[in-house]
């Protein structure tokens, strides 16, 4: 019930009564009253008046499951959607309902994750009710050997959504951090199931600084948020609306008609090309220039007219971190 007269209040302009309510959902006037000092209690700001009802100004920055549903115009990410008060992380939510056969576009998010997972076996933190963290379950009917390109689809779509929304010059360090200057704003950690022939799903976890004004120490001079960038509190229901909205558009176009569309726009965007960078591979390291990202999302590095290609791993762009 609460719900649902949050989400009524959501949709009208001005005041509605409290019989317009009860006789709405066929409650009592009592049982309104009680249901809007619930949603007061939890950071609501709702207005009353007498002969005028009620009339919602404000909402918390939290996260609510209806009004997300409510709010995201998307085809079908999302149209099953957990968000939860507190998880170890999402990407491990998302992989138990890869196991149990949940569907396409299943999405988890929360307020805060105790045991985040970053790449390359890092942490990722994130504090209670300020960032974005949200994985999504993916069933794509691919080669293993493309679904790293869905990682670079997800950088896009994140940095595009960014510029969009908070109206930043959000920029993607290869293959999938989302920056602003020097500075780190969104990583993406990417997991898939398969077996030796056939992918089972991928999960794609998008962890974005949002509202966060201050960093650990360690990580202070290399991360910054949409906030500090933009200069005002960011609405997070909104820009995780926008995130998927766009992931879902870049998703589509890479399944329907390949690399090659995403690309264009994906090295416009890219920060890398033309920076001097040093990779780590298992062979030891490469230092040389970014020229190019290749047809299959790889990092093109020259080196002494040699051209080497980058599939994963650490890359280091002089400038930036
Ligand atoms: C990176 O190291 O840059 C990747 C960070 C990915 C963090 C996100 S937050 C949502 C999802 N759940 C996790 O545990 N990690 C990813």
């Amino acid at each position: 019930m609460k719900n649902k007269i949050l989400m009524l209040l959501s949709e009208t302009d001005g005041y509605l009564s409290g019989q317009e309510i009860s006789n709405k959902f066929n409650v009592t006037r009592s049982a309104v009253w009680k249901n809007i000092n619930l949603l007061r209690k939890e950071g609501y700001v709702i207005n009353s008046g007498t002969n005028k009802g009620y009339k919602l100004v404000s909402s918390p920055n939290l996260l609510n499951q209806q009004q997300i549903i409510h709010m995201l115009k998307t085809n079908w990410i999302g149209k099953q959607l957990q968000v939860l008060d507190e998880t170890p992380s999402t990407n491990d939510v998302i992989k138990h309902c890869g196991e149990q056969g949940c569907e396409n576009g299943y999405v988890a998010t929360t307020e805060q994750q105790t045991r985040g997972k970053g790449r390359l076996g890092r942490q990722w933190l994130s504090p209670y009710g300020k960032d974005i963290c949200v994985s999504i379950l993916l069933r794509p009917q691919i080669a293993i050997n493309r679904v790293a390109f869905i990682t670079l689809c997800a950088g896009l779509a994140v940095c595009k959504a960014i510029r969009e929304y908070a109206n930043i010059d959000a920029k993607i360090k290869w293959p999938n951090d989302v920056i602003v200057g020097n500075k780190k704003l969104c990583g993406i950690l990417t997991e898939m199931s398969a077996d030796m022939d056939r992918v089972e799903y991928v999960t794609v976890g998008i962890g974005i600084n949002v509202n966060i004004e201050e960093f650990p120490q360690e990580i202070a001079h290399k991360a910054t948020s949409v906030k500090l960038e933009a200069g005002k509190e960011i609405n997070r229901q909104q820009l995780l609306c926008k995130v998927l909205e766009q992931f879902e558009k870049t998703y589509e176009a890479y399944i329907a008609d390949g690399e090659a569309g995403i690309l264009k726009e994906y090295k416009n965007l890219c920060a890398t090309i033309g920076r001097e960078v040093s990779a780590k591979r298992a062979d030891g390291s490469i230092v040389g220039y970014a020229v190019d990202i290749s047809p299959s999302g790889g990092l093109i590095i020259e080196r002494d007219d040699t051209k080497t290609e980058i599939s994963s791993g650490e890359v280091t762009v002089q400038g930036i971190y």
